[in-house]
């Protein structure tokens, strides 16, 4: 397959050519092997074998998605949470903090907030329950998420201290088993973020590295309002170090010195994107 052709895929399915540049070649192999299995020799009879059958756009769009992730990505970011921003809602929310990992992948940003937890150590009174929901479109990451196994290549951020107690290492240190405690108090849900909203109101949700990179403007919108709906007043939204939020977003402000974390007004309404949005 061409970039031409793959184009046009990313076009008929409103994601980005810059989101999936360099990520390409493996994409367009996962594709053309679907194209392969429906018969289909070029471009154009695909776009109409998927638009003609749920089955196979589902399967389309799934064999599009990106699970690159590794544990405690962006350093900053993890620093700012352990010293700051949960300290603050510890404070604020003595019983129970929501948390919701929009689009999850294989689960190494979920662990890595339960890593940190975990790690808290509180001089004089008990942790409110951590109750996170992880959510992913892609079955197949959700069900390795839940497993819990990662290859070292993963956990190459991860400081030996916290490697040596919260992993097991398997086949001979090839991979890394997470620790079972680490698993409770985690709700893995398939959800597609275009297709509707959570019910609860959240205090963090990290929404990094997915629609902000992957989709075209309008799917970022649609997918935006979604993930906002459930965000709490005073409750903070994480993107990816890279994302940007588009301008007509209101009643957020910036976090912080980090470009990426977000703040809920605490008086904001149902909508939080201004009236061109
Ligand atoms: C690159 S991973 C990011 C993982 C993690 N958030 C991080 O930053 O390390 C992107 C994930 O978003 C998921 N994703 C993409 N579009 C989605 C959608 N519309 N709804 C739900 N999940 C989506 C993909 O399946 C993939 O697992």
């Amino acid at each position: 397959m061409d970039d031409h052709q793959f184009r046009r895929l990313l076009d008929h399915l409103g994601l980005s050519w810059t989101g999936y540049r360099k990520v390409r070649k493996g994409v367009k192999k996962r594709v053309s092997r679907h194209m392969l299995a429906l018969n289909c020799s070029n471009m154009a009879g695909y776009l109409h074998e998927i638009d003609k059958s749920k089955e196979a756009l589902d399967e389309c769009e799934r064999l599009m998605t990106v699970s690159i992730s590794r544990f405690f990505r962006d350093k900053k970011l993890w620093d700012l949470l352990s010293d700051e921003m949960l300290p603050g809602l510890i404070e604020q929310h003595p019983e129970k903090i929501l948390v919701w990992s929009a689009g999850c992948a294989c689960g190494e940003e979920v662990y890595s907030l339960k890593i940190l937890w975990d790690a808290l150590e509180p001089s004089d009174a008990r942790l409110p329950e951590l109750d996170i929901t992880a959510t992913d479109m892609n079955p197949t990451t959700l069900e390795r998420a839940r497993n819990g196994i990662y290859p070292a290549s993963s956990l190459k951020e991860v400081p030996e201290e916290l490697r040596a107690r919260y992993f097991h290492p398997e086949d001979g240190g090839k991979d890394f088993r997470i620790k079972e405690s680490l698993k409770k108090g985690l709700h893995w849900r398939a959800h597609n973020l275009l297709a509707g909203t959570l019910e609860s109101q959240f205090q963090i949700i990290f929404m990094r590295n997915n629609l902000l990179t992957y989709y075209h403007d309008e799917k970022k919108r649609v997918a935006l309002k979604n993930v906002l709906r459930c965000l709490g007043a005073g409750g903070f939204l994480i993107i990816g170090s890279h994302e940007t939020l588009p301008s007509e977003v209101s009643e957020l402000h910036d976090y912080g010195s980090l470009s990426y974390i977000f703040q809920k007004q605490e008086s904001a309404g149902s909508s939080t994107f201004s009236a061109s949005g």
